[in-house]
């Protein structure tokens, strides 16, 4: 497990952009795992510039997303289909026929999450995972208790994870749904390189946690220990801890 440490998240965003950029020109049938959150923002719009720029096609490149509220209507804008869409698929050159999100309101979830798996399997997995990390140390919705062998499922959010993200929700907690389709801490170790993006002082104790820490379903990213290409992307703050 790499960390590599930056002054600002707009310094750790370019290094970060320049692995996907430089990856997605050596394959450009790549398959790319996707993150959201206000975390991965920043790496979008670069992502976003470069395509412009010329620097880099997504035309041939695939996505499989982590996660998706559950219950969310179509229409909402804090699905995670439409914050992709709107955050980066509408900004860059890529078939959205070949970008895949998880349907938050199939009435057969274990169905949706099973198949959801099989055609990332059958696409032969994810080269590039991009990863986020929830204050309370989750990677994708796996909130701490979820099973190291984990796979594609439904899971209920904690309360520290509908606080956080309330802020996507006009600060109403009520609103935030209660559950979500996850792929699971075993579905992420597949992906072949995984790059996570961890920014501001309220990520600090979930990144010493994950890289300090004995790997324990109590912090859900210290499972990323295992893996043997990892690399964590901070600024000062989230990495103030780790001594
Ligand atoms: C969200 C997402 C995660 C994300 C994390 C951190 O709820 N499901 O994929 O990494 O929580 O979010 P943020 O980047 O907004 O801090």
């Amino acid at each position: 497990m790499k960390v590599e440490v930056f002054k600002t998240k707009e310094e750790a965003n370019a290094a970060a952009a320049k692995v996907f950029i430089d990856a997605v020109n050596a394959n450009p049938n790549i398959i790319l795992g996707l993150a959201t959150g206000g975390t991965p923002e920043g790496l979008y719009a670069v992502l976003a510039d470069a395509n412009k720029a010329g620097k880099v096609s997504f035309k041939t490149v695939r996505s499989w997303n982590l996660d998706e509220y559950v219950g969310l209507p179509k229409e909402h804008p804090e699905t995670y289909r439409n914050f992709m869409n709107r955050k980066l698929f509408d900004n860059i050159d890529i078939d959205k026929a070949n970008t895949h999100v998880l349907n938050g309101l199939a009435t057969d979830k274990e169905g949706e999450c099973a198949a959801y798996e099989a055609s990332l399997k059958a696409a032969g997995g994810v080269d590039i995972q991009l990863l986020g990390i929830g204050s309370d140390g989750h990677i994708a919705f796996n909130e701490p208790g979820s099973p190291f062998d984990s796979r594609t499922r439904e899971v209920f959010l904690e309360q520290q994870t509908i606080d956080d993200n309330a802020r996507f929700f006009d600060g109403d907690k009520s609103k935030v749904p209660t559950s979500a389709l996850s792929m699971g801490i075993a579905t992420i170790l597949d992906a072949k390189k995984i790059v996570l993006l961890a920014y501001g002082a309220n990520k600090a104790q979930a990144v010493r946690d994950a890289v300090k820490g004995t790997p324990d379903v109590k912090c859900p990213a210290s499972a990323l220990q295992s893996h043997p290409d990892v690399t964590f992307y901070c600024d000062e703050a989230a990495a103030s801890l780790l001594g």
